[in-house]
């Protein structure tokens, strides 16, 4: 489809009021998979009487979920934590572009039907994650977009695979990370995408997204919002100026993902724009959810204790802002355990900035999300 048969759709879609209301490698994935146990240690898992944060959630009419790995689906422990915590995954590589189709013409689907089924055997909510991201466009389709600049490529992605899981999937993460203040375009991010359709190729997503899931939660998701640098300043400011935009023009967009990778190397967070963000984006009547929260770590070398209360503290003081917005709906780890995150690759090996160790101990950042819920 070109520009021209998209927006045409577009319109048609507003007109019959059809709108609902409202580089990544597999190897890093495994790299950071966990050596197998010897067999005679004893079972890691979680400990049966640590409060569940669904439960937790879910009496405040909310949901918690957490990002998953494949792989991780082998351990039983995982399993467990999983069901016992979680009332939604978001598959943390699987569903990416480069995921399913990293050869033209080839798909593999193994992974994320993996994920699929577990959340579907156990009752659990799927998140989709992601539909177009600037670091999972694989080189091949990169290649086909820039040379045609036809948008019925990136159509076709989007159709392929809102079309195998759209009946499972409630949230889609439709653009990943579109902005960066650095790259001009008014705050957008010069990605492929912007290169090859200009600015309009959010709207276009979303009017692709829409075609395929109309009932669906559809969602922009972004990071570096939380502290005080003017550069985060400006994030939030391109961030607002975007929602704006899409509201002005009807796009059918329902919520905003705040992945609030939060940071102990940035300073204080920025209480009075994290507030600001959250309540203007409530302002024009959209959704917020907390997508990806993890916390690095400043140092890695204190004691163990003190490093756990600093990463509980400052997940008790991010969630105190955004809990006291109703609009927040939900709130997602980008993991359970400190063994499958992705800060081991960022941050090096030993960061503990999610809510288990790598044994299922539950740590003090576990009970700081229980009572932000509470
Ligand atoms: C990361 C995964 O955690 C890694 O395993 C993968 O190799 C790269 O992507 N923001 C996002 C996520 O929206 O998709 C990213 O996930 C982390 C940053």
């Amino acid at each position: 489809m070109d520009r021209r048969t998209l927006l045409t759709g577009a319109t048609a879609a507003l007109a019959i009021g059809a709108m609902s209301s409202c580089a990544t490698t597999k190897r890093s994935q495994t790299a950071d998979l966990p050596a197998a146990l010897p067999s005679a240690a004893p079972p890691r898992e979680p400990g049966k009487t640590t409060p569940s944060l669904r439960a937790a959630a879910a009496a405040r009419g909310r949901y918690f979920g957490t990002a998953v790995q494949a792989a991780s689906l082998s351990d039983r422990a995982t399993r467990a934590a999983l069901t016992r915590d979680s009332a939604s995954l978001t598959p943390e590589w699987a569903m990416k572009w480069d995921a399913i189709a990293p050869v033209q013409g080839q798909y593999a689907f193994g992974e994320m039907d993996r994920i699929a089924d577990f959340a579907g055997q156990n009752g659990l909510a799927l998140r989709g994650h992601t539909l177009l991201w600037h670091k999972s466009v694989p080189g091949w389709a990169a290649s086909l977009i820039a040379r045609t600049r036809e948008w019925t490529h990136v159509d076709g992605h989007i159709e392929k695979v809102m079309t195998r899981y759209g009946n499972r999937v409630r949230e889609w993460d439709v653009v990943n990370e579109p902005i960066e203040p650095n790259d001009g375009n008014g705050g957008l991010r010069n990605n492929q995408f912007m290169r090859a359709f200009g600015p309009d190729y959010i709207e276009w997503a979303f009017w692709s997204a829409h075609k395929f899931a109309p009932n669906a939660r559809k969602l922009i998701n972004e990071y570096g919002l939380e502290y005080g640098s003017a550069y985060e300043g400006q994030r939030r400011l391109a961030l607002l100026r975007l929602l704006e935009k899409l509201r002005s023009r009807n796009v059918p967009i329902d919520a905003v993902g705040l992945q609030a990778h939060l940071d102990l190397r940035k300073g204080a967070l920025d209480r009075n724009g994290i507030y600001g963000l959250v309540r203007d984006i409530g302002g024009m009547g959209l959704k917020v959810v907390i997508t990806e929260l993890d916390v690095a770590e400043a140092s890695t070398t204190l004691p163990l204790e003190q490093r756990d209360r600093l990463v509980a503290d400052e997940t008790r003081r991010y969630l105190d802002i955004v809990l006291e917005f109703r609009s927040v709906i939900g709130v997602n780890t980008w993991g359970l355990n400190d063994d499958y995150s992705w800060l081991r690759s960022q941050r090096g090996r030993a960061n503990r900035g999610l809510p288990y160790d790598a044994n299922w101990q539950a740590k003090p950042m576990h009970e700081a999300i229980r009572r932000a819920f509470a």
